[in-house]
């Protein structure tokens, strides 16, 4: 018989959103009445705007035709689009050929774990998005997992928690994860303190992987957008973004990830040596039709303003949540430059909590525990809905004794 790869005995329970799906379903099976509103997963929810399917559509169309017919194409990505990307949202402050096109930020992110091998040490801030710790689990990077203080072995859990202003006490790791805005909390790293990490980086000789996916949600002027904002980070960080939350390419798929020539490794071999590697031996390429259309979105200023209007519909669900909810009495976190509101309960563990709301307003949320535990004690509201959805949860969440 073959061996189960050991890891993946060390890991707890299915990952976190599919364990949220079983539950809801276990739920809906025993009360088919039951209209429930999804503010768990931050799924998107709006229609794709006009560019975008325009674009999808001569993009297929093409697909059609001798002439515009495309089989493989680069691992890396279409060379416009890189171009584009490196145009749009870097300012051309990164080279074309040091973006690498995926279909998406969470695909990339266990691929990373590839390139590391299971011989590195990994610091993540407590809470944060799962895939980290369980990819990092999966690759053989951790030791077993303790039931004590539910935390892994040799993976660094560095606690963000409202003292310290979501901001962590740095701890030294050979990777570091690094997500702002941050999913679950919604909190965003000041330039000041991104200074902070990409000097502790350079200091211990550690890698950032630093997750933009929620980039375009920042609305305040001076937050950083990118780590490439900070003086010396293309010498010590990878970043990982995405088009899923702010072009509604939840199910479209297309993401990338930045990675400089400048970071290397102890030897001196360049990470993007190696990453190229990764995607030109496990990785085929993104969709063409998504590539090609998404060429012509970034190239409309109409692409780009309907995008901004995506965002600033999700936003504005993020804003009634957040008022709704500090009204109830809640105290609450994030939810102005992130479509995430991370609320704290009172009396009951965050799973007992999501439960509660389940079964008492239909509403999911996500237990703040499913993201380490750092999030025990708190659960996370999405803005990813229809805003009459948004408006009917806050009804219901009157309702309730929380
Ligand atoms: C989340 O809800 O935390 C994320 O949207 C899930 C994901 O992007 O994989």
């Amino acid at each position: 018989m073959v061996q189960r790869n050991k890891n993946f005995a060390k890991l707890q329970a299915g990952y976190l959103f599919p364990e949220i799906n079983r539950r809801k379903t276990e739920f809906l099976a025993k009360n088919p009445e039951a209209n429930i509103i999804s503010l768990g997963i931050g799924d998107t929810t709006e229609p794709l705007s006009k560019t975008v399917v325009k674009a999808l559509v001569n993009a297929a169309e093409g697909m059609g035709s001798l002439d515009g017919y495309s089989g493989y194409g680069a691992e890396q990505g279409m060379a416009p689009l890189r171009e584009k990307i490196a145009e749009v949202f870097y300012d051309n402050s990164i080279a074309a050929d040091e973006v690498f096109i995926s279909d998406g930020a969470k695909c990339d992110t266990g691929r990373l774990q590839m390139m590391f091998g299971n011989d590195v040490t990994l610091a993540v801030q407590d809470p944060s998005y799962p895939v980290y710790v369980d990819s990092g689990v999966i690759m053989g990077q951790t030791g077993e997992y303790n039931n004590d203080n539910q935390q892994f072995d040799n993976i660094v859990y560095m606690k963000c928690v409202p003292e310290n202003d979501f901001f962590p006490e740095l701890e030294k790791a050979d990777i570091i994860y690094f997500c702002s805005p941050n999913n679950p909390t919604g909190a965003v790293a000041t330039r000041e303190q991104l200074e902070k990490l990409v000097d502790f980086a350079k200091t211990n000789q550690s890698i950032i992987i630093f997750d933009a996916a929620y980039a375009e949600f920042i609305s305040e002027p001076d937050v950083p957008k990118s780590i490439y904002e900070i003086d010396g980070a293309k010498d010590v960080a990878i970043e990982i973004c995405s088009f899923s939350k702010p072009f509604g390419y939840t199910g479209v798929r297309l993401g990338w990830t930045i990675v400089p020539k400048t970071v290397q490794f102890e030897d001196g071999t360049p990470v993007h040596n190696d990453w190229n590697r990764v995607m030109t031996t496990v990785f085929n390429g993104a969709s063409n039709i998504i590539q090609k259309a998404t060429i012509e979105v970034l190239n409309s200023e109409q692409g780009l303003a309907e995008m901004k209007a995506l965002v600033s519909f999700y936003m504005e669900n993020a804003r009634i949540i957040k008022e709704a909810l500090d009204e109830l009495g809640f105290t609450t976190y994030g939810g102005t430059n992130a479509p995430y509101t991370w609320v704290k309960i009172e009396g009951k563990d965050s799973w007992e909590a999501f439960s509660y709301i389940l079964e008492n307003a239909h509403i999911v949320t996500t237990p703040g525990a499913g993201f380490g535990p750092g999030g025990e004690g708190y659960v996370r509201f999405s803005a990813f809905a229809h805003r009459e959805n948004v408006l009917e949860a806050i009804e219901r969440m009157k309702k309730l004794d929380l």
